[in-house]
């Protein structure tokens, strides 16, 4: 058997670079080598792309806080048409991908520009295609679209740069303390909680230095609980898991830096009744947010029982200890199987869309 060449497309222009880089070390570890061989593609920092050589293309990688690209000297170019779509600069030999799984979080990765390329190129991919990518990584376009679709999500408002913003009026309406954030980023960059006027000038300035849209939300008292979706047309989800930071909230600390920054369990501990929301909810989200492949759905349940969903992520952590690969272990599928399945819904998404016309 011929095995099907997977692109593993790491690391990137995203302030999420390294987190990347820990999720694509962790997929590549575990790819059914029997199936599947990996062409490791690794983006620098300023977005050039290097073919990788899989035994030295890390840095420290046992080290959250050290862990960085080898970058290699075989440079990679894009030409969508040819039939080398992704070529080595230096000898102009194809890298031969059939399938990439994008392993990139945030800006230029989860977002829909790299998803756009790749369709552009013709190769199929894991995970939401352009549109739902693009909607789910902004924050105040995806909580328009789920209020449109009947999903409960916490208050917010949304300013841009050269808004005048009335804080005191603000305090007023969504109340005190809020939380800022800037419209597309992701693990809790750029994000504070504010508890007073002084905090929430501050804390725009903040989410101002990361993006020229953010979002002043309502702070939801309740318990953080993570569900995650896979499939195309009939999405499953997960059993629910939980986040309990022991920080003030989930901060980039207590994510990345601070090994006791949270504790996870899984699965939540939750009624029959509240998983059953949970799950239902996190399917119309990944319907309503048009995604595909896959995503976590993000909640908070309030002690009355009501469910907010907060955000989606359409590429989740993919460490071995991340939430998305544990509650799909929890639910009954081990880490290389699903690695296994997303690659072949990527491969079904992408024959079913050439089977359509494309002309009358
Ligand atoms: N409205 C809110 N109420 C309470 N906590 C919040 C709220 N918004 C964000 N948080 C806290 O901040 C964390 C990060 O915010 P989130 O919107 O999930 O951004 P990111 O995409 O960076 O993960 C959440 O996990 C939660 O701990
Ligand atoms: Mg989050």
């Amino acid at each position: 058997m011929t095995k099907i060449r997977v692109g593993i497309i790491f690391g990137g222009r995203s302030a999420e670079h390294e987190v990347s880089l820990q999720s694509a070390k962790n997929i590549i570890e575990a790819l059914d080598k029997n199936k599947y061989e990996p062409v490791l593609i690794g983006i620098d920092k300023h977005g050039g792309w290097h073919l990788q050589d899989n035994a030295d293309f890390l840095l420290n990688s046992s080290d959250p806080r050290l862990i960085a690209l080898n970058k290699s000297n075989q440079d990679l170019a894009v030409t969508p048409g040819q039939e080398n779509r992704l070529m080595v600069v230096s000898s102009k030999a194809d890298a031969n991908i059939d399938v990439v799984f994008p392993v990139l979080h945030g800006t230029y990765g989860e977002d829909g520009t790299m998803q756009g390329l790749l369709k552009l190129l013709d190769i199929p991919f894991v995970g939401p295609s352009v549109l739902g990518s693009a909607v789910a990584m902004d924050k105040d376009v995806a909580k328009r679209l789920m209020r449109d679709g009947g999903i409960p999500i916490a208050e917010f408002s949304v300013y841009r740069k050269e808004d005048n913003i009335n804080f005191s009026a603000v305090i007023r309406t969504l109340g005190l303390p809020l939380f800022v954030k800037p419209a597309n980023l992701g693990s809790s960059v750029g994000i504070s909680k504010a508890k007073n006027e002084d905090e929430l000038k501050r804390a725009v300035d903040v989410a101002f230095q990361f993006d020229n849209k953010i979002l002043i939300e309502e702070s939801v008292e309740g318990r953080e609980i993570e569900c995650a979706v896979l499939g195309n047309e009939n999405p499953m989800a997960s059993i629910p898991g939980e986040v309990i930071p022991h920080h003030e909230f989930y901060s980039y600390e207590a994510k990345y830096i601070d090994e006791n920054g949270a504790a996870l369990e899984i699965p939540a501990k939750l009624g029959e009744q509240e998983v059953k929301l949970i799950q239902e909810l996190a399917i119309r989200t990944f319907k309503t947010l048009e995604l595909e492949g896959m995503s976590r759905v993000d909640f908070f349940l309030k002690p009355n029982g009501e469910a907010l969903v907060n955000e989606v992520n359409t590429i989740p952590g993919f460490t071995k200890i991340s939430m998305f690969p544990k509650l799909w272990e929890a639910s009954g599928i081990s880490y290389s199987d699903l690695i296994d399945r997303l690659i072949q819904l990527a491969i079904e998404r992408h024959k079913n869309e050439q089977a359509l016309k494309t002309s009358a």
